[in-house]
C-alpha cells in the first residue's frame, strides 16, 4: 500500500453513534504519512493477510500485546491551563467568590512567562499521559503566555486549541487582572490569532487559535462584538462559558434582558466552530439556537457539581441535535483525566434521573429520560468532541487522524480484574472506562506519532 508508514494491530473500540460502540477485534490500522488512518482492515477482509505480511516485512508493524486495548485519544473541550496550578484545592465557595478569591489572583501571575512555561509544560505532559490527545484551552489575558501554551502543545505533540482570554470590562474586572482596554484586548487577540496560525502551518498535528471571551460578565459589548467579527474574519474556533450557574445566567439576563445563548449569537459568537462550556440553563429556544448555529456544549460534570447549582439534562440536549463533548474544566473540575469526566457524567445523569430528595415521592423525585450509558459518555469524550471542534478526530476509522491510547490491563501497579480469557469484549470495554488509571495508559499517539516513545 502506498504512503503507509506504520501499521498497528490490535483490538480497539470506537463509537459509531452515541449508543453504539464498535468492537474492532484484531484490526489493522494502516497509517499514512499525514498521520491519518488510510485503511482499517478486519481479519475477514481480503487484504488483511497481505497487508499484515507486508508491514512485517517492511518493519512497519506495531502489535498490541495480550491484555492491551486501543481507544481513540480523548478530546478535552474545556481546560483552564493556568488553573492547573491550583487543581485539587479551593473548591469550597460558589463560582463568583471562587473566581475572585482564588482564580483571578492565580491567573494574574501568568504575566510572568517563565512561570507560565513551567505550569503549562507540566500540564500538557500530564494530559497526554492521561490519554488526552486534543485539548481546548483557556490561557489567560496575557498574549505572550498564551502563545507559550500554543508552542508547548506544538512541541510536545498534542493537538492544542488555545485561546487568549478576553476580560476587558473595567467595571467588572479588578485592575490587577484584565485587558488594559477594549482596543488592546481586540488587538492582542488579533495578533495572537495571526501568530498561532503561523505556528499551525509548521505543526504536524495542528494547533489552533481560539477567540475566547471569558464569559459575558467579564466583557464589554464592544469587545464581544469585536470578537465576533474576528471569529468571522479569520474563521477560527470560539469558546466561552454559557449559562453556567444561577448567578452567571441571572447576571446576563439582567444586563441584556435575554439568555446567554441569544446574547452570544447576537454578537456573532455562536458558529459551527463554537464550543460553549456548561450550558446548564439553556432554554428550549437556546437549544434550537445551538443546533442551528452548530454550537457544541462542553459538558463538565465534575465542575458542575461544585459551581453549576444543577445537573444539566445532557442526554435531552444531545437528542435534540446539539453536539456534545466532555470537559475536565480544570480546575473547577479537579481531575486532569477525561476518564473521570466520563464516570462523573454517567453518575450525575443517574442522580438527575432518580432525583436526590428522599422526602419526595419517587415518582416526583427525578427527571425522566436523563440517564446516560457509558457508551454515551465515551461518545462525548471521543467522536462527539471531534464533531464539536469540526476536526476529523475521535474515531478509530478511515479518514480520521490516528489519535489513540493503548491501555494495558495487566500493568502490575494497576492490573484490572479480568480473570476469564473468554470475557466478552463489551464487558472489557466497560472495565476500561471505569478502571483505567494513568499507569494503564502505556502509549499515546497523536496524528500517527507515538508521543511517549
Ligand atoms: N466562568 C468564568 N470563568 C470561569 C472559570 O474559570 N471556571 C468556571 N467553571 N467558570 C467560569
Ligand atoms: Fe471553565
Amino acid at each position: 500500500m502506498k504512503n503507509i508508514v506504520k501499521v498497528l494491530k490490535g483490538t480497539g473500540f470506537s463509537s459509531i453513534s452515541a449508543h453504539e460502540v464498535e468492537v474492532l477485534e484484531n484490526y489493522l490500522y494502516c497509517i499514512d504519512d499525514q498521520g491519518m488512518i488510510a485503511k482499517r482492515l478486519a481479519p475477514s477482509d481480503a487484504l488483511y493477510q497481505s497487508a499484515l505480511q507486508e508491514a512485517k516485512k517492511e518493519d512497519k508493524l506495531t502489535e498490541l500485546a495480550e491484555g492491551q486495548y486501543l481507544l481513540p485519544g480523548f478530546i478535552d473541550l474545556h481546560i483552564h491551563a493556568p488553573q492547573w496550578a491550583q487543581s485539587g484545592t479551593a473548591l469550597d465557595i460558589p463560582l463568583y467568590q471562587w473566581l475572585n478569591t482564588y482564580t483571578f489572583p492565580l491567573e494574574a501571575k501568568f504575566e510572568d512567562t517563565a512561570f507560565a512555561e513551567k505550569v503549562y509544560a507540566h500540564l500538557v505532559d500530564t494530559l497526554l499521559a492521561n490519554g488526552t490527545t486534543t485539548g481546548l484551552y483557556f490561557a489567560t489575558v496575557h498574549e505572550e503566555a498564551s502563545y507559550k501554551l500554543a508552542e508547548i502543545c506544538a512541541q510536545k505533540g498534542q493537538r492544542g486549541l488555545v485561546g487568549k482570554v478576553v476580560m476587558d470590562d473595567s467595571e467588572q474586572n479588578s485592575d490587577y487582572y484584565r485587558d488594559k482596554d477594549t482596543q488592546t484586548a481586540l488587538a492582542d487577540t488579533e495578533r495572537f490569532i495571526q501568530r498561532v496560525k503561523a505556528l499551525q502551518a509548521e505543526t504536524f498535528q495542528g494547533v489552533y487559535p481560539v477567540v475566547t471571551p471569558r464569559f459575558v460578565p467579564s466583557c464589554t459589548d464592544s469587545a464581544l462584538a469585536g470578537l465576533g467579527k474576528l471569529a468571522e474574519t479569520y474563521d477560527v474556533h470560539v469558546t466561552s462559558h454559557c449559562s453556567e450557574s444561577d448567578w452567571e445566567h441571572g447576571y446576563v439576563k439582567e444586563r441584556f434582558g435575554k439568555n446567554d445563548a441569544q446574547v452570544l449569537k447576537d454578537f456573532g459568537l455562536l458558529r459551527d466552530k463554537s464550543v460553549m462550556a456548561h450550558c446548564n440553563f439553556l432554554s428550549e429556544s437556546d437549544v434550537v439556537t445551538f443546533k442551528e448555529t452548530g454550537t457544541a456544549i462542553a459538558h463538565c460534570p465534575i465542575s458542575n457539581a461544585y459551581f453549576a447549582n444543577s445537573v444539566i439534562p445532557i442526554k435531552q440536549f444531545h437528542e435534540l441535535g446539539v453536539e456534545v463533548g466532555l470537559g475536565t474544566d480544570l480546575s473547577g473540575g479537579y481531575d486532569p483525566s477525561v476518564y473521570s469526566a466520563i464516570r462523573q457524567a454517567v453518575i450525575s445523569s443517574r442522580m438527575l434521573e432518580d432525583g436526590v430528595d428522599t422526602k419526595k415521592d419517587p415518582k416526583e423525585r427525578g427527571t425522566n429520560h436523563s440517564r446516560i450509558t457509558v457508551n454515551e459518555a465515551f461518545y462525548y469524550a471521543t467522536a462527539g468532541g471531534g464533531e464539536s471542534v469540526s476536526l476529523p478526530i475521535g474515531r478509530l476509522a478511515e479518514h480520521y487522524a490516528f489519535d489513540a491510547q493503548v491501555i494495558d490491563t495487566t500493568v502490575s501497579q494497576a492490573s484490572m480484574p479480568i480473570f476469564d480469557k473468554t470475557e466478552p469484549l463489551e464487558d472489557i470495554f466497560q472495565k476500561l472506562l471505569y478502571l483505567t488509571k494513568r499507569e494503564n495508559i502505556v502509549s499515546v499517539w497523536v496524528q500517527g506519532k507515538q508521543i511517549n516513545e
